[in-house]
């Protein structure tokens, strides 16, 4: 072995499996396996109750409702209020998923929670919604990978349970981006809202959701971030919290041009073809970016596409499983349909996987 390291006896991949007993001399571990197949089967949304039209946005950014729904698609969104925490809406989402999926809370193994305005640093946001929900005791962590967080959470349940480290895994995708988006920001302020959707991951008898196409791209770290760290602000006595700046006309062209060839990936990794699909569920970030994306895979005429930016703003974390379920709601997706999911943002960061609805 190069630098003289001592050899591994099975390191992987393994050429034989162990004899009856081991090898001789050699502990070797009982693992384990878990469902062949998993699928998500259930899916819950929670909308902050307050709509907040463009017009009560644009006077503090010199801008026009007519601006913003033509450059955005953005026509309203939610705001949550004080009672309307990143925890509260995760319960309320959750909630919805399980019973949908005929789940009970204490069967759920694992809660990822997907976010970037979960505003205490420790613990995480997953631990209490595990508690909330009547999990007993479920492992629970958060996820910082933006708006790509919730398809970067699917994968992994979806590894989780087909791997045997957990049967149920409740995946939510949440933010409070009211709280670190500046009002006076010209290139943030209309976009960013709030909300929470989530979804039930379990064993399924078919293969229901395919690979993960997933990667980020730090050396655009910059384009879409906090604007200062915390410890920054304190030190400079920052008269506001750090909110979030963006460079949009370099995310417009990142993600229209990048993100189609991602989900040409994703559907040849879990070999679907394009006239195969269903419905088209990415990012809810602009409906100019659908747009574009949508052109460039060159999507069929008769795939539906998510539109919930047009009255839920821009979500991050939260935007697919929210546009996931108001496409079922409303009836444009159905049980056995086929759906591209894409989410892509800060980091830059970018998840796809092709699912088959429940
Ligand atoms: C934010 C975004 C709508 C801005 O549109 P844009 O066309 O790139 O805007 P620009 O910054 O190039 O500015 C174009 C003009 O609009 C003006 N403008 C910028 N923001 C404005 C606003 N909020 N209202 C009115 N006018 C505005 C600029 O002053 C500029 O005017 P000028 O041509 O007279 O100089 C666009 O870049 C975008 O959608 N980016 C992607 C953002 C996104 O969805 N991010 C989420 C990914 S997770």
């Amino acid at each position: 072995m190069a630098g003289g390291g001592r050899r591994h006896r099975h390191s992987w991949p393994a050429a034989d499996p162990p004899p009856p007993g081991g090898w001789r001399g050699v502990t070797t571990l009982k693992v384990e396996q878990g469902s062949a197949y998993a699928g998500i089967l259930g899916v819950g949304a929670y909308r902050p109750a307050r709509v907040v039209p463009n017009s009560e946005i644009v006077d503090a950014i010199d801008s026009s409702d007519e601006w913003v729904q033509q450059r955005s698609g953005i026509k309203t969104r939610r705001f949550a209020d004080e009672s309307e925490t990143v925890v509260a809406m995760s319960v309320s989402a959750s909630r919805d998923a399980l019973e949908a999926a005929g789940i009970d809370p204490r069967q759920v193994d694992c809660v990822i929670v997907a976010t970037v305005s979960h505003l205490l640093q420790t613990p995480s946001a997953a631990t209490m919604v595990a508690h909330e929900l009547g999990t007993d005791g479920a492992a629970a962590f958060d996820v910082s990978a933006a708006c790509a967080g919730f398809c970067h959470g699917v994968a992994m349940a979806n590894d989780l349970v087909r791997g045997g480290s957990a049967r149920y895994v409740v995946v939510i995708g949440v933010e409070r981006l009211s709280d670190i988006t500046s009002r006076t920001d010209r290139g943030t302020a209309f976009i960013f809202a709030d909300g929470a959707g989530a979804v039930v991951v379990g064993p399924s008898e078919t293969p229901a959701i395919g690979p993960v196409v997933w990667g980020s791209d730090g050396e655009q770290y910059d384009l879409i971030r906090q604007k200062e760290d915390w410890r920054d602000a304190i030190a400079a006595d920052a008269p506001e919290m750090p909110h979030l700046v963006m460079q949009g006309n370099e995310v417009f062209r990142w993600a229209s041009f990048s993100m189609g060839k991602v989900a040409h990936q994703a559907l040849d990794r879990a070999g679907v073809t394009i006239d195969e699909l269903d419905c088209f569920i990415p990012h809810q970030a602009n409906n100019r970016i659908t747009d574009a994306l949508a052109r460039s895979m060159k999507l069929p005429a008769h795939v539906k596409i998510a539109r919930d930016v047009i009255d839920s703003g821009n979500t991050s974390a939260a935007s697919v499983p929210l546009a996931l379920e108001r496409m079922i709601r409303d009836g444009d997706a159905k049980s056995g349909d086929v759906a591209l999911l894409i989410a892509f943002g800060a980091g830059l960061s970018y998840a796809a996987q092709v699912v088959t609805l429940p």
